[in-house]
């Protein structure tokens, strides 16, 4: 079992060590904090529950920090990342990480983009029947005299191609209850729509010896468990069938299978998250093969579970306003930081607690519900409504729960605001994993 979310207990410790360590200065009206031991401990669990060759890419778009990317390669060196841009691979390689551990993922890659990433040998996933070609030409054309694809008596690509490559395909299983992160319904922009291209994908795995990777993402949250075993059993089939033409054919066989990301995370500390093992239960009893790396090489994609839990994030009360049957909290942090929440606040209801300006737990309920208000210019810019909260005071401090995935990683520069101060803590202390930004960063941006 692993632990689903911090403790009050342990932020409030970790509040009040900063304070008392000055780790937060007057100017840090607001400041994001990574747990790393509790980081480091899912990223363990998560490697001891796949088998050994697993590739875990973990998604940078869920943490993009530089400092947390180096402190994951430190801790787990086998782990990898997945890329939805060609910034993000960039990023990736000059943090340190192999090609071989980096995933390219985006839907939208120009040529540049394919040459570069099939030069430095990641695993590339196609999106699209278009791409495919995109990238049978590169591979064709005098840009890859080196390319020569053979393929051995025992079946194996001999090529100096040093990357792999598989193709996202779309199982149109259905959407989960999150609609702008489901991908994997009848329509998606994402990916081969099986149902419709199946033909199209055959011929392409009978094609081309080397495309030897399936690749899915159901959806990030909002997704239940059977629906990503459902997404992974269509792969699968499509796979298995396929394996059994590509032999006859004398091809390698499609042994690269990414089962992507999505697996949902609690946002409630009384309810417990779906766990990491019943999914492989799950996967293992629909796709009995994947876990055996004589026939698969899985590629894992988790972002939101990985990151969100070990992270919170703190802002000051700067105002509080009392209407006759609301309370308006006014913080430094909006939908600068939390855009979806802003945006969508059913569908990303978070846990709020109030501290103290010296980072002791409030307890009670005030006589009316609080709004948490963000600074920006427009009405829509408030991260909850309705909550019942202890009386809050200028000064006290919000902890929102539960941000160490896709919140700094989605920063809006609507209003000029600057990025907060980013601290890790651990046994040995404190560490800074991003300053705050200074307004000659600010007005750099701009320029
Ligand atoms: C292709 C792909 N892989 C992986 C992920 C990560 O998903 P999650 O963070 O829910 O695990 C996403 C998220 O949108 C994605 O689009």
């Amino acid at each position: 079992m692993i632990q689903s979310n911090l403790s009050d207990d342990s932020i409030g410790m970790a509040l009040r060590l900063a304070l008392s360590e000055r780790m937060i200065r007057e100017e840090d009206t607001s400041v994001i904090f990574y747990d790393l031991s509790f980081l480091a401990a899912r990223i363990g669990y998560l490697v001891s529950c796949f088998p050994q060759n697993t590739l875990h890419g973990l998604a940078i778009k869920a943490n993009p920090l530089t400092r947390i990317m180096e402190f994951v390669r430190e801790i787990a060196p086998n782990i990898g990342v997945e890329a939805a841009s060609i910034g993000e691979v960039t990023m990736a390689l000059r943090t340190g990480y192999q090609a071989n551990q980096v995933v390219f993922d985006s839907p939208v890659k120009t040529v540049t983009d394919l040459n570069f990433a099939l030069r430095k040998g990641v695993h590339l996933n196609i999106d699209n029947l278009s791409e495919l070609k995109r990238v049978e030409k590169l591979l064709t054309t005098m840009e890859y005299p080196d390319f020569q694809i053979n393929i051995t008596s025992d079946h194996s690509l001999a090529t100096d191609l040093p990357g792999s490559i598989g193709i996202r395909i779309n199982p149109q299983i259905g959407m989960g209850s999150i609609l702008e992160s489901s991908v994997a319904g009848e329509y998606s922009k994402f990916g081969v729509p099986i149902k419709y291209y199946r033909e199209e994908l055959e011929k392409a795995f009978l094609t081309y010896p080397w495309l030897t990777g399936v690749h899915l993402h159901v959806g990030s949250q909002g997704c239940p468990m059977q629906m990503l075993t459902d997404g992974i059993g269509v792969l699968y089939d499509f796979a298995e069938e396929l394996n059994i033409k590509r032999t006859k054919c004398g091809f390698p066989l499609i042994s690269v299978f990414d089962i992507g990301g999505g697996l949902p995370v609690s946002y409630k500390s009384a309810t417990p998250a779906p766990s990491m093992e019943e999914y492989i239960e799950r996967i293992s009893v629909r796709a009995p093969k994947l876990f055996n790396e004589d026939f698969f090489k899985l590629i894992t994609e988790f972002g939101r579970w990985t990151y969100t839990n070990s992270g919170f994030t703190v802002s000051r009360v700067e105002y509080v306003k009392r209407d006759p049957t609301i309370n308006t909290a006014m913080l430094h942090t909006g939908a600068d930081l939390f855009v979806r929440e802003c945006l969508n606040p059913h569908d990303w209801p978070h846990e709020y607690t109030v501290f103290d300006q010296h980072g002791n737990l409030k307890h009670g309920h005030d006589h009316n519900p609080y709004n948490l208000a963000g600074p920006l210019c427009f009405a829509g810019d408030i991260i909850a409504k309705n909550v019942k909260l202890p009386e809050v005071e200028e000064g006290d401090f919000i902890v929102v729960h539960d941000t160490g995935g896709y919140t700094f990683s989605m920063w809006s520069r609507y209003n000029s605001r600057q990025t907060p101060r980013i601290i890790g803590y651990r046994e040995g202390g404190f560490t800074i994993l991003k300053e705050r930004e200074t307004l000659e960063e600010l007005q750099r941006f701009w320029e």
